[in-house]
């Protein structure tokens, strides 16, 4: 029986063929393995206990209901997750994939996805830091502050706001990607707050939330354009909130919000027409 709970979405998009994306985020895996020392097994072993408890407590809180098939690993989470999205067009990894940058967490991070066949986007939540992530792996897209994947009529912009900052370079590659003229679905770590979701960030706080009251100018900025885009925007992806939110950024413009990995949590769009 699976650990992967599939949650299904239909984003019509004129002009686009239809395919399915899949998306995650959150699996925090705390792995170690037969390279790691003593001092990186007893973390990951600890890292793991404490993640078992704060799973259900997200669930928990937010009133997300779960089962004995997802209490599995984070590191089963992750595998199985990557293998159902497998038969999609593409796949979003919307951050805190590894719960910290250890080397046993970056070696089965590398090893999963490079069992994947199918083009990806992983993006750096807070729990990762992209300075960190070595060349010449399958995640190495994760050092970059923004990432392209053209899908021949969509466009996947994976941009890294997991620091709760953007810069003005970032929005102006986001600017030079919609002047191309294709549809564009945004792929980030840390959400908007929008006035759909505005409520539960009260109750959530600051931490959880992109333009929160000490946001940069580059932060309202970005923002901006995907307002102003909104013809072009099909769809914005993140994570961090362990818990599914779905609310307009702009009208037209939904924010996703996955709910999170570490109990198996996929969301499934079709898009297209
Ligand atoms: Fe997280
Ligand atoms: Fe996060």
């Amino acid at each position: 029986m699976s650990s992967v709970v599939i949650h299904e979405y239909r984003i019509p998009i004129k002009g686009v063929g239809r395919k399915i994306i899949y998306h995650f985020s959150d699996t925090h895996i705390t792995e170690y393995d037969a390279l790691s020392d003593e001092n990186e097994r007893l973390c990951a072993i600890e890292d793991t206990r404490e993640w078992e408890g704060l799973r259900l407590g997200f669930a928990r809180d937010h009133g997300a209901s779960w089962d004995e098939r997802q209490l599995v690993s984070a590191g089963e989470h992750l595998k199985n997750l990557l293998s159902a999205a497998g038969d999609g067009d593409a796949v979003v990894l919307a951050g805190d994939i590894c719960d910290n940058m250890s080397g046993a967490n970056l070696r089965f991070l590398n090893s999963a996805l490079g069992e994947l066949s199918v083009p990806f986007v992983a993006v750096c939540g807070n729990h990762e830091r992209a300075e960190e992530f070595p060349d010449g792996m399958h995640f190495s897209g994760m050092k970059k502050p923004v990432q392209v994947a053209d899908l021949g009529d969509v466009i996947l912009f994976g941009i890294d706001n997991a620091r709760r900052q953007i810069s003005a370079e970032q929005n102006r590659a986001l600017l030079e990607v919609l002047a191309y003229g294709k549809p564009v679905i945004v792929v980030m770590h840390v959400p908007v707050r929008t006035e759909g979701n505005a409520e539960k960030f009260e109750i959530c706080g600051e931490y959880f939330q992109l333009n929160h009251s000490k946001a940069s100018a580059e932060v309202y900025e970005f923002i901006d354009i995907i307002k102003e885009n909104s013809g072009k925007i099909a769809a914005v992806l993140a994570g961090h909130l362990h818990f599914a939110d779905n609310s307009e950024i702009a009208p037209g413009v939904m924010q996703y919000v996955s709910d999170q990995g570490i109990l198996g949590n996929l969301n499934r769009y079709v898009i297209g027409e």
